[in-house]
């Protein structure tokens, strides 16, 4: 099975990190392909806890060569600030690949983010701030900078100076703010260069070569679809396509090399930052969720807001991403629950919508409609088999398996590597 991508199936948070260590020390190579450090993954190994922003969770695991590809918006100063920190935890960080493709988040994507979002007051999205949208926004404007522009500083300049003309104009007559200076820029980003060379590599022909002799490649994806440009609650997402097709043009593997689609869901739903969210609770329930699942973003620190479980989005995402298996995380999370609601379908100003809605305002005036189910008492973190879980739990995961279009084939009962139970082979 040798190329499988990753992707979060709800707003992020899912449990990418836990999935991907997961499967690390089968795979040969894990490539982050699309967003930067405005992912916040957790991964819990024994008493060691890791939080990995840029870097691709693969990395945690010996052996594997951890890519970030050209998809990738790479804040090169976070990129060392992680891999010193990991480095003086002993993990071996020296087989990183980083795209020559990759742009480069610089100062004023950083401050851009922010005085918009400033600017934008009630309509702000709630960024993690990191300068992600103003990166792949100076992309698709073909104003970027990208890795390989740091070995030739002539065209660097040139490339900055060009960036900064029409936001400067920006920065000083619109937000009120200071110009920045190219020069700056350029000697912030060429004190990395050196030190980057050894790493940057053709990371598409490496994949390629990969593939063709067997090895196993892992696409991790960042953020998930719900937050994707295009199949998202635009404009309330993120910057890049975080959907299975992303893995494709973020990388530069064909589409027909990719064997399995692999989703993670949360047993319940969570979002950080703006937008609608049919099945958000304000209540005591949104209150246990957040407090026993520890709904606290790794990025930013903010309060996750949190909901039931939501089969029209578990769908949706099934059918955008080709997905073959879902891993449904945190089940442990609702034990002690009565009864654990599931919304099965919307009600869009008085008809039943079964499917999430095409139109954005519809989105935004959809009641859910639950069903219930019963929940559990028993402490189901040492569970390691199906038949370990109680019976409404086991009928818990069946009807969210037959209401969201893909089998789950593994599911996370506790933070740690080893709370997992696995229904079926991921990988073969
Ligand atoms: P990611 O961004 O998708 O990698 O997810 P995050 O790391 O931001 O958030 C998921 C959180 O849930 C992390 O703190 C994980 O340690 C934790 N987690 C993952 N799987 C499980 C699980 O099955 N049960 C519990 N209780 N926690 C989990
Ligand atoms: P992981 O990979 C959850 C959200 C932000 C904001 C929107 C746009 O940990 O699942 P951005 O800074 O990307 O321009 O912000 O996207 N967001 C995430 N939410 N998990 C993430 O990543 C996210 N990355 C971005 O909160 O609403
Ligand atoms: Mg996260």
């Amino acid at each position: 099975m040798p190329a499988v991508v990753l992707i979060g199936a709800q707003w992020g948070d899912e449990g990418k990190g836990k999935a991907t260590d997961l499967l690390g020390s089968r795979v040969d190579y894990v490539v982050k392909f699309n967003g930067g450090n405005n992912a916040g993954h957790t991964v819990v190994v024994g008493d060691e806890k890791y939080a990995l922003h840029l870097l691709p969770s693969g990395i945690l695991t010996e052996g594997v060569t951890p890519v970030i590809s050209n998809g990738v918006v790479v804040d090169i100063e976070v990129l060392f600030h992680e891999l010193e920190a990991l480095s003086a935890r002993g993990v071996d960080v020296s087989k990183l690949l980083v795209s020559a493709n990759a742009h480069v988040i610089t100062h004023y994507h950083r401050t851009i983010d922010k005085v918009t979002e400033r600017f934008l007051g009630k309509r702000q999205i709630g960024t993690t701030g990191r300068g992600i949208g103003p990166a792949y926004a100076d992309k698709i404007n073909r104003v970027g900078i990208r890795i390989q522009d740091l070995f030739d500083e002539s065209i660097l300049r040139q490339k900055v100076e060009g960036a900064l003309d029409a936001k400067n104009h920006l920065l000083l007559k619109v937000f009120n703010r200071r110009a920045i200076s190219a020069d700056e820029v350029v000697a912030d980003l060429l004190q990395y260069a050196e030190r980057l060379r050894p790493m940057v590599a053709d990371t598409a022909l490496e994949l390629h070569q990969a593939l063709e002799s067997g090895k196993t490649v892992l696409f991790e994806g960042g953020q998930a679809t719900m937050l994707d440009v295009d199949h998202g609650t635009y404009p309330f997402v993120t910057s890049s396509n975080a959907t299975s097709g992303g893995a494709v043009t973020g990388s530069g593997i064909a589409p027909n090399r990719i064997d399995r689609v692999i989703a993670v869901v949360k047993a319940y739903t969570t979002r950080v930052g703006a937008g609608p969210f049919p099945t958000e609770l304000f209540d005591e329930s949104g209150e246990f969720l957040r407090s026993k699942g520890f709904e606290f973003g790794t990025t930013t620190g903010r309060p996750r807001r949190c909901g039931w479980y939501d089969a029209p989005i578990a769908r949706y995402t099934a059918r955008i991403n080709g997905v073959t298996d879902f891993v449904l995380t945190k089940l442990d999370v609702l034990t002690g629950l009565k009864t654990i609601p599931v919304c099965v379908a919307y009600e869009v100003d008085g008809r039943r919508v079964d499917e999430v809605p095409v139109s954005q305002s519809d989105f935004h005036h959809a009641k859910p409609i639950y069903e219930e189910f019963p929940g559990w008492d028993e402490d189901i973190t040492g569970a390691r088999s199906f038949e370990d879980l109680p019976k409404n739990a086991q009928d818990y995961v069946l009807a969210l398996e037959v209401m969201s279009g893909s089998r789950i084939s593994a599911i996370g009962v506790g933070p740690d590597r080893e709370a997992v139970v696995v229904r079926h082979d991921l990988l073969n």
